[in-house]
C-alpha cells in the first residue's frame, strides 16, 4: 500500500491546502495530513483545533486522515511506513526552500518528495496572509472552507476583546 503525507502547520487549513490534499488522494492509497507541533510558536489555533478543522474538511475523502508529529518529519514517515511527502508549490518563491527540504529529507532517509503545482486560483494564498487580511476587515470569502472561515473570524473577534 502506497502511503503519503502532506505536512504543514495548517493554522488554519486553506482552500489551497485542500486542493493539494484532494490531488494527493489520487496519487496514494492513503494520505495522512500531518500537523507539525512547534513548541516555540503559539499559533492562532491550537493543535487540537487545527486537527479538528482538518478532519472536518477532509471527511469527504475516505483515504485521507489527520495526525500530528513532533520532531523530524522523516522520523514520522519511517515509523509509520510512509513512502512519499506531497507538497504544493505555489510559485517560484516556494521553490528554493521546498527543494532544500526535499533534498535534506532525501539525504536523511531517501524518502521522495512529490510536488503538486498549486491550482493558479490559489497560488497567492497562505494562512498568514488570509489572517492578516481578515484581521483588518478585508474580504476573505472563498479562500477558506466555510466552517474554517467562521472559526477564524470568531477567533479574530475574540482576540480583539
Ligand atoms: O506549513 P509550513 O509551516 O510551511 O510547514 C513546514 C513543515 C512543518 C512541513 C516543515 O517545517 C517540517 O517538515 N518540519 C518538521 C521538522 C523537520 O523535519 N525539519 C527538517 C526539514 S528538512
Amino acid at each position: 500500500m502506497r502511503k503519503a503525507v502532506c505536512p504543514g502547520s495548517f493554522d488554519p487549513v486553506t482552500n489551497g491546502h485542500l486542493d493539494v490534499f484532494a490531488r494527493a488522494s489520487k496519487l496514494a492509497d492513503e494520505v495522512v495530513i500531518v500537523v507539525a507541533v512547534n513548541k516555540n510558536k503559539s499559533g492562532t489555533f491550537t493543535l487540537e483545533e487545527r486537527m479538528e478543522m482538518l478532519r472536518e474538511v477532509v471527511s469527504p475523502y475516505p483515504n485521507i486522515r489527520v495526525d500530528s508529529f513532533m520532531g523530524l518529519l522523516v522520523d514520522y514517515c519511517k515509523t509509520n511506513d510512509v513512502q512519499a511527502i506531497v507538497k504544493g508549490l505555489r510559485a517560484v518563491t516556494d521553490f528554493d526552500y521546498e527543494l532544500q527540504m526535499a533534498q535534506m529529507n532525501y539525504r536523511l532517509t531517501e524518502i521522495e518528495t512529490l510536488f503538486v503545482s498549486t491550482n493558479p486560483i490559489y497560488s497567492y494564498l497562505s494562512s498568514s496572509l488570509i489572517k492578516e487580511v481578515a484581521t483588518y476587515g478585508g474580504d476573505i470569502n472563498g479562500l477558506l472552507p466555510g466552517t474554517v472561515q467562521e472559526r477564524l473570524l470568531t477567533r479574530i473577534a475574540e482576540n480583539k476583546k
